[in-house]
């Protein structure tokens, strides 16, 4: 029996100051769980880790300081911590800047990848959840609900080091069956933890959806750009899959309960399964939130699809797994979070 079926196990999350690892690090600290973050914070603020404390009420999480491409700094961490699991988020992520700099998303996204996977195997630390994304589909080549078993097909440099990730993931677990290894494909995630204490940390301008409408409402910016009114969706705008980071979260917990569980690894769809256009996400932000949201219909982005939602089924089945929250409350966390990170609360 493993460390996990025991007790909760100590969890190294790299990239853990970010968005989605400080939201899995509350989740894991609530379920009883040691997480440790290990971060070289470029995209991430240093006060994170008191503000995770206040999210979760309570201690703050451990933090080591360093670049997941320092083999050696990686080894002594895993050497010396006595991880039962890993989680991987530690990476960059903005589609348009891969296209400009394919060679950082290569060397971060792939080859930090895969010294941390040769610090694992050379510390037999075999357990590993991986960041992966929707955008590893070729989204044009599927009609409806997007299901594990889609063609595979990125349209980004940034989505072929996710998928490449993936497949040395893939290769590892075949090579040495006691590795077990959860590929989460991540949709849309958005908002914040209901506390308003943690929330995502937007490029400027925002590359996505949410937190540009957010900047919107906060009046930082004037406007929103609606990128095409005449798609084949119901009206007229881009149809995504958005999932709450709570859910998310929880769904990070779920996974690493599987893997014990089931022997065995998993690839899974993170998303809610329903789709909602931009037109409807920018009236839930408004009325939330009370404020105006100004936009105009601008050309489409390029490279965008009309739409992208997934099939939820296999998250149910192998992980028990359930999106709850909505767009409302994705909404309402994300004014909170803006709020508090603006000044306006
Ligand atoms: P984020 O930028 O908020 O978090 C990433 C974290 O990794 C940051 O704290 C950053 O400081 C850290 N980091 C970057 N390079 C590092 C390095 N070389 N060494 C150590 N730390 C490093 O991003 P996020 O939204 O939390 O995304 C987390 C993961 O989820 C990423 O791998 C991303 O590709 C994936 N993902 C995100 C989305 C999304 O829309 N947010 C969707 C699908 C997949
Ligand atoms: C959503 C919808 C836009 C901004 C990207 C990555 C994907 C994943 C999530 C990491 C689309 C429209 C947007 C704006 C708009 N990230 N939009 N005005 O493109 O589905 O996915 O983030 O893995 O890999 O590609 O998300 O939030 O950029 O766009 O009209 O200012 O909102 O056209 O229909 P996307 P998004």
């Amino acid at each position: 029996m493993s460390r996990l079926d025991t007790h909760r196990g100590r969890v190294l999350l790299t990239g853990g100051a970010g968005y989605i690892g400080s939201h899995c690090c509350v989740a894991l600290m609530q379920e009883g769980y040691q997480p440790v973050i290990l971060d070289n914070f470029a995209n991430a603020r240093r006060d994170v880790p008191d503000r995770i404390a206040l999210a979760a009420n309570g201690p703050a999480p451990q933090v080591i300081e360093a670049d997941i491409r320092d083999r050696t700094v990686m080894e002594t961490v895993l050497a010396e911590g006595g991880f039962d699991a890993v989680m991987h988020f530690a990476g960059l992520k903005s589609v348009a800047e891969s296209v400009a700099h394919p060679e950082r998303y290569f060397d971060i996204n792939l080859g930090g990848l895969t010294v941390l996977v040769a610090a694992m195997a050379a510390t037999d630390t075999r357990r590993l959840i991986f960041s992966s994304s929707a955008t590893v589909y070729d989204a044009r080549a599927t009609g409806g609900a997007i299901s594990e078993d889609a063609p595979l097909g990125p349209a980004s440099p940034y989505g072929h080091s996710k998928l490449l990730a993936e497949k040395v993931l893939l290769a590892q677990a075949e090579a040495d069956p006691s590795w077990r290894v959860g590929i989460l494909r991540y949709f849309n995630p958005a908002g914040a933890h209901g506390t308003g204490h943690i929330g995502e940390e937007p490029a400027d301008p925002p590359d996505n959806l949410m937190p540009y409408i957010a900047q919107v409402a906060s009046g930082r910016r004037a406007r929103l750009q609606v990128f095409g009114d005449d798609y084949d969706t119901p009206d007229g705008t881009g149809v995504r899959d958005y999932i709450h980071v709570a859910d998310l979260a929880r769904g990070h917990v779920a996974s690493l309960a599987a893997l014990e569980r089931d022997g065995r690894g998993h690839v899974v769809n993170l998303g809610t399964g329903r789709g909602q256009s931009v037109l409807e996400m920018r009236a839930a932000y408004a009325r939330v939130s009370g404020r105006e949201v100004s936009f105009e219909i601008r050309p489409r982005r390029p490279g965008d699809v009309a739409q992208c939602y997934c099939d939820a089924t296999r998250a149910r089945a192998v992980l028990g797994f359930e999106a709850r929250h909505g767009i409302d409350e994705m909404c309402a966390s994300s004014w909170s979070w803006t709020r508090r990170r603006e000044g306006l609360a």
